[in-house]
């Protein structure tokens, strides 16, 4: 899953950052480029259905409309990398990390996948190591595609399994049948990809503590190094939020959710994957999602595609939202952000807390205020940061404060 970013309210650039010159990012914005890992986030914003959950910024074909169609969208995500590439200019950093997140990103041909790759390495300075992800949904991939993925630079790729039970891919509307992500997978180290990631949800209405056993073994028995797993988020304006507005679904309570959280845990330690981030689980540091971790660090990146967001030296700008809006953006010349806002120092220190205390390494305490020092040794006291690494200096989130992670950030944040 696309780390979902906190939005904060810094202070707003004057004017939305449009024309696309080298003057958008200014030099306070550039100076960290050549030290700072740089990424890049390519998002897909098609759908062959939308799961009834979901939220995200994708569309499928009746939603579309005019203006945008799937063909073309290849050729309009390269036009906003080549704009990139000239705003940043001679500062043009080595990218490190490109993730492709949907939408469906698997819904576009491969070989279109793989032409945004290679104007990637055509237009920027790339690592010999770049990790290059691909979100996939499993019905949206064979093994075919799949070689041409590799074949084009891509090294790993994250499919949404979400569950082994069937009732509870129905009552997520997802479309494929619990053994076709595990079947994927296999496909996909055929292929050669290095890593292979499952994503997981836990806790949809009807899902018992049976089923979620039974996903975790199936996840487990998949040649997979990398395991995600997210409570099922009720978002506002989706249809499964209707439903349980209406009485048709219950919603899970917070209780069963931190059990589920636990006994996937305990099956994937057991299994020799550890927590890296509170709701990533590694096989070791290679089989860690590097593209994540760079937004947890707070890093740079440039996001492509409608609605995507941008972060460089502390600087964000979000893209117009809708494809026909991007395309026609980009089709006249202009880059296609919709806003922008300028961090604060005080919104950097926030969200450094907010990513920092959610990995297995946690914070420097000196990343927090006076009172939130203060805050943090009670938490020590009350079970929630490890003790050890309390002295040295760090707060770390025992296995009860992963339960609790939102709440000690609240916390510890004034
Ligand atoms: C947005 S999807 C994109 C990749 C692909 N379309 C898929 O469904 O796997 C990435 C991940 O976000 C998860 N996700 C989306 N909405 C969610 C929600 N409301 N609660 C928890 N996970 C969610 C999906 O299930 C999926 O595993
Ligand atoms: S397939 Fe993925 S992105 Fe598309 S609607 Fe379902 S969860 Fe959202």
């Amino acid at each position: 899953m696309t780390t979902t970013l906190p939005l904060l309210t810094g202070s707003r650039a004057t004017e939305p950052v449009l024309p696309a010159d080298p003057t958008m990012l200014p030099d306070a914005a550039r100076a960290g480029l050549a030290t700072t890992p740089f990424g890049l986030y390519v998002h897909v914003p098609f759908c062959a259905t939308r799961c009834g959950y979901c939220d995200f910024n994708t569309y499928t074909s009746d939603e579309l409309g005019p203006g945008a169609n799937r063909s073309e969208y290849a050729g309009t995500a390269i036009a906003e990398l080549r704009m990139a590439a000239e705003v940043l200019g001679a500062d043009r950093p080595t990218v490190q990390t490109v993730f492709v997140g949907g939408g469906t990103p698997t819904l576009l041909p491969a070989h279109d996948l793989a032409a945004v790759m290679d104007a990637v390495r055509e237009l920027f300075p790339t690592a010999p190591d770049m990790e290059v992800t691909t979100e996939a949904n499993p019905e949206s991939v064979t093994p075919e595609s799949l070689d041409t993925l590799r074949a084009g630079g891509f090294t790993r790729i994250s499919l949404g399994m979400q569950s082994a039970a069937e009732h509870v891919l129905a009552v997520l509307d997802r479309r494929h049948t619990p053994g076709r992500a595990v079947q994927a997978a296999h496909e996909a180290r055929a292929a050669g990809f290095e890593h292979v990631n499952l994503d997981l949800i836990y806790g949809a209405p009807g899902e018992t503590e049976a089923d979620w056993a039974a996903s975790l073994d199936a996840v487990l028995a998949a040649p997979v190094d990398h395991v995600s797993a997210y409570a099922l988020i009720v978002e506002a304006g989706t249809r499964l939020a209707r439903r349980v507005a209406r009485g048709e679904l219950p919603m899970t309570d917070d209780d069963v959710l931190a059990d589920r959280y636990e006994q996937a845990d305990a099956a994937l330690q057991k299994a020799g994957l550890s927590w890296y981030e509170v709701s990533n689980w590694a096989q070791d540091d290679a089989a860690r999602c590097r593209h994540n971790e760079l937004y947890w660090a707070n890093a740079n990146w440039w996001g492509i595609g409608p609605g995507a967001h941008s972060h460089v030296g502390g600087l964000r700008w979000w893209n117009v939202k809708h494809p026909a809006a991007y395309a026609d953006r980009l089709g006249a010349g202009l880059h296609p952000a919709a806003d922008s806002e300028q961090l604060t120092p005080d919104d950097q220190a926030l969200e450094r807390i907010m990513l920092g205390l959610r990995l297995r390494d946690g914070l420097p305490l000196t990343a927090l205020s006076e009172a939130g020092r203060a805050r943090a040794a009670e938490c020590v006291v009350r079970g929630l940061l490890e003790p050890g690494p309390h002295t040295a200096g760090r707060a770390v989130l025992t296995d009860r404060g992963r339960l609790l992670a939102d709440a000690v950030i609240r916390e510890l944040t004034d």
